[in-house]
C-alpha cells in the first residue's frame, strides 16, 4: 500500500501526474499538497477530485510544522514533488520567492522525510521533479546529458539547481531514496497563460498583439505534458534509486518558427485567413540574461526504462489549441483580476 505524497498537483504538470497516478494505479493513496498560489488551480482536476484514492490539502511546503503533520497523519510512504515557483520572468522580478519555495520548501520536505522515514529509508522514495534549466544555456551545438554540469543563468535556474543540490546531498548524508529528472519545456492543456505557448493562444483568439521577446531566436526543446507524466511514473517505479533521469521531446524550435506555426493552426481552427494571425507577431525588448538553447538527450531514459514520446509534436499542438479553445471558461477564468497586472507591468 502506498500513501503517495504529490506536491503541486494542482499545477499544470502535476495536475496531469495527479490524474495518472489516480486512473492507473487504483491502490495508491494520493495526497495533492498544493498552497493554490495564482499558478494553481484545482479546476485542472474536476474530472477526478470525487476519486476514492484522492485526497486534496491546502498546504505551504515552507511550513515545516505543517508538512511533519502531514506525513505522520497521511501515514506518506513516498513524495513526488513538483511545487515551485515555476516563471523564469517572474524570477527576474521576484527572486526571493523562488529562494523561499524552490529551496527552502524542498529542504522542509527533506527534512520531513528524514524525520518520517529513518527507520526505513530503502522502503520509500524521494523523487524530485527538475528542469533541464539547471544545466544552462546551450550554443548551436550540443546536447544536455545527465553528466553535463549544473551552469544555471536565471534566478528561476539557479532555484531549481540548489534544490537538486540539496536532493542529492540528503541521499549522500542521510541515505534518502531520491530520484530527481530534468526534464524540457512542457506544452499541453491547463497551462498557465503566463508561458509561450498558452499565452500565445489567448491572445490569437483575442486579436492582441504576440510578444516574441529578442529577435525570437532562442530555442527549446518541446514536450507534451501527458508524456513528462507518463515518464515521471516510469522514473518512480522503475528508475534506479540515486539516480537522474533527463527527459525530452527531441524536438527543438526557435520561438519564431513555433509562434508562426501556431499561428498558421489557429487560423485553420478559428477560420481565418492563413497569415491573419501571424499579423500580430511584436518583437519586444528581450528577457535580461535570456538562455539561447536548451535541448535535451533523453537516450537514458529511453534506453534503460524504455520511454518515449508517445505523439509527434503538430499533434500535440493542435491537441493543446483544441484544448484552450473549447475551454473558454477555465481561460476566462485565470486571465481575470490579478493577471491583466501582472500581463500590464510585464509588457508595458
Ligand atoms: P506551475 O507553476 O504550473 O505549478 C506549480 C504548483 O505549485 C502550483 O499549483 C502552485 O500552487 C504550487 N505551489 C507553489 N508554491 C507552493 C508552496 N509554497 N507550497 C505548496 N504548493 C506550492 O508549475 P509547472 O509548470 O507545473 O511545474 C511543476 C514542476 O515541474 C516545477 O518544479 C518545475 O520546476 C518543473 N518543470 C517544469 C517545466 C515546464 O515546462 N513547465 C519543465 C521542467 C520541469
Ligand atoms: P517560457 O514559456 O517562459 O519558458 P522558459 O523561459 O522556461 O523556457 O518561454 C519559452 C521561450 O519563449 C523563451 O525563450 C522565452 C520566450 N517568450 C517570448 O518570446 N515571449 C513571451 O511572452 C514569453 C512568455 C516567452
Amino acid at each position: 500500500m502506498k500513501n503517495i505524497l504529490i506536491t503541486g498537483g494542482a499545477g499544470f504538470i502535476g495536475s496531469h501526474v495527479v490524474r495518472l497516478f489516480i486512473n492507473n494505479y487504483p491502490n495508491y493513496n494520493i495526497i495533492n499538497l498544493d498552497a493554490l498560489t495564482y499558478a494553481g488551480n484545482l479546476e485542472n482536476l474536476s474530472d477526478i477530485e470525487g476519486s476514492k484514492n484522492y485526497k486534496f490539502v491546502k498546504g505551504d511546503i515552507c511550513d515545516a510544522q505543517f508538512i511533519n503533520e502531514l506525513m505522520q497523519k497521511e501515514s506518506i510512504t513516498d513524495i513526488i514533488h513538483l511545487a515551485a515557483e515555476s516563471h523564469v520572468d517572474r524570477s527576474i522580478s521576484d527572486p526571493l520567492s523562488f529562494v523561499r519555495t524552490n529551496v527552502i520548501g524542498t529542504v522542509n520536505l527533506l527534512n520531513a522525510a528524514v524525520a518520517a522515514w529513518k527507520d526505513a529509508y530503502d522502503q520509500h522514495i524521494f523523487y524530485h521533479v527538475s528542469t533541464d534549466e539547471v544545466y544552462g544555456s546551450l550554443g548551436e551545438t550540443g546536447f544536455f546529458l545527465e553528466t553535463t554540469s549544473y551552469d544555471p543563468q536565471s534566478p528561476y535556474s539557479a532555484s531549481k539547481a540548489s534544490s537538486d543540490h540539496f536532493v542529492r546531498a540528503y541521499a549522500n548524508t542521510y541515505g534518502l531514496n531520491i530520484k530527481v529528472s530534468n526534464c524540457s519545456n512542457n506544452y499541453g492543456p491547463n497551462q498557465f497563460p503566463e508561458k509561450l505557448l498558452p499565452l500565445m493562444i489567448n491572445n490569437i483568439k483575442n486579436n492582441k498583439p504576440l510578444p516574441v521577446y529578442g529577435k525570437g531566436e532562442n530555442i527549446r526543446d518541446w514536450l507534451y505534458v501527458v508524456d513528462h507524466a507518463r515518464a515521471i511514473d516510469d522514473i518512480f517505479h522503475k528508475g534506479k534509486v540515486g539516480e537522474t533521469y533527463n527527459v525530452g521531446g527531441f524536438n527543438e524550435w526557435k520561438n519564431i518558427d513555433i509562434v508562426n506555426l501556431l499561428c498558421k493552426v489557429m487560423d485553420k481552427k478559428l477560420n481565418r485567413q492563413d497569415g491573419d494571425s501571424a499579423k500580430f507577431i511584436t518583437f519586444v525588448k528581450d528577457r535580461a540574461g535570456h538562455d539561447m538553447r536548451y535541448a535535451i538527450d533523453a537516450t537514458k531514459i529511453n534506453k534503460d526504462l524504455g520511454w518515449e514520446p508517445s505523439l509527434q509534436f503538430e499533434e500535440g499542438l493542435e491537441k493543446t489549441v483544441d484544448w484552450y479553445l473549447e475551454n473558454e471558461a477555465w481561460l476566462k477564468n485565470v486571465t481575470s483580476g490579478k493577471y491583466q497586472e501582472y500581463y500590464d507591468e510585464q509588457y508595458a
